[in-house]
């Protein structure tokens, strides 16, 4: 618990600092960028709030080129929150089938409703407020304020998130709140300097260009598998960029620990022979030669005798962790010397007392090479 306060204090340091690296022109830099290389013709660019809020919550979870033709649809049927809020839900779903998340068409709906009911049927320009309408989250009533009103908002969605963690090199899981709430800061400290001088549909210009900019540069250049570092008005201080980064960032989710399982695999040794026994064809290691394996060390004798050789235990070996897909195998191999073997008498079926070279040469697991060729 003691940590937790430094850590939080680091984390603000850490943010302070990067929030430093951000040069004044970032905003004019996309803006420019965005001016000869954005988007400029996608139908829902209009200041209609409705038109505005529909094409964000389309826009969620689906391509632009998919969103589209729905949204058109839509907007024919439904052309204003009061048509839309007066409709019978099943008529909205319909329209929304294809689209998939219908829960974002059921929300929608739902919102209408509450603003017609609440709001005169108009879009707040405050997104705290908007945020409290169902299906909206930070970043899209951030969006739909900036494109509907002009207002100072930052977003955050997947794409800027990734442009963020590169260009001021956050690492980290984007998922994790220390890192989103870091993207957050960043994404408010970055933004357009306001200016009371400027004109008020000036400013609101700016943030429209800044904000579409912002997700244009995520949507193409700076893809996930392969940016186009070379051509981004931020390559020169990205740092990402200008530390060969680019690929490792934002960070991946972590992957949850896998299970730890525990075996004893035996190698018993007869005057420079080993014994090896064929697992089943099923399972893992199919089919190959390997090591008798015991739960614990307790049962090494045991399972010596059902090999008809008695046995006094050597040395225990370096221990082994194995990873499969799904599971971590911990290994503690153990070093037995036959005292007395039975060595007249037929073997078990499924096992062969082989030379370690040849053992080694065997088709046996990777983990028992190990093993056996460290002995
Ligand atoms: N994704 C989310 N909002 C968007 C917008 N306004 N334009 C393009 N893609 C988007």
């Amino acid at each position: 618990m003691a940590a937790k306060p430094v850590a939080k204090a680091a984390d603000k340091a850490a943010t302070k600092a990067e929030a430093r690296h951000t040069p004044p022109n970032f905003a004019a830099r996309l803006i420019a960028w965005h001016k000869r290389h954005g988007r400029h013709d996608l139908p829902w660019q209009c200041r209609d709030p409705y038109a505005v809020w529909l094409s964000e919550i389309m826009l969620q979870q689906t391509q632009v080129g998919t969103v589209i033709p729905y949204y058109r649809r839509f907007l024919e049927r439904f052309p204003t929150v009061q048509k839309l809020a007066a409709a019978p839900l099943d008529d909205v779903l319909t329209l929304w089938s294809g689209l998939g998340y219908y829960s974002r068409a059921r929300n929608l709906h739902k919102a209408a409703q509450q603003l017609v009911a609440n709001h005169g049927g108009g879009m707040p320009a405050d997104p705290d407020v908007v945020q409290t309408l169902p299906g909206i989250g930070r970043s899209t009533a951030a969006a739909i304020c900036v494109f509907a009103h002009g207002g100072r908002h930052a977003i955050l969605d997947g794409n800027v998130k990734r442009v963020l963690a590169r260009y001021c090199g956050v690492h980290g899981y984007p998922g994790e709140t220390r890192v989103h709430e870091r993207l957050w800061m960043l994404a408010e400290a970055l933004l357009p300097p306001s200016d009371k001088n400027v004109r008020k549909t000036t400013a609101a210009a700016t943030m429209i260009a800044y904000t579409q900019g912002l997700m244009d540069l995520g949507a193409s250049l700076c893809s996930r598998s392969k940016p186009q570092c070379e051509r981004c008005p931020l390559n020169t201080d990205c740092v990402a960029h200008q530390r060969g980064l680019t690929h490792l960032l934002p960070g991946k989710k972590p992957r949850a620990a896998l299970p730890q399982r525990e075996t004893v695999m035996l190698v018993m040794r007869n005057a420079g022979e080993i014994l090896l026994e064929r697992r089943p064809a099923s399972g893992i290691w199919g089919g190959l030669w390997s090591l008798p394996e015991v739960a614990h060390e307790r049962d090494a004798a045991s399972t010596a005798k059902r090999h008809g050789v008695s046995v006094v235990v050597s040395k225990a070996l370096p221990l082994i962790a194995h990873g499969f897909t799904h599971y971590k195998l911990n290994i503690t191999p153990l070093l037995l010397e036959v005292k007395k073997s039975r060595s007249h008498a037929p073997g078990v079926p499924g096992t062969v007392w082989l030379s370690a070279e040849d053992a080694a040469r065997a088709a046996i697991p990777t983990p028992v090479r190990i093993i056996i060729v460290s002995i």
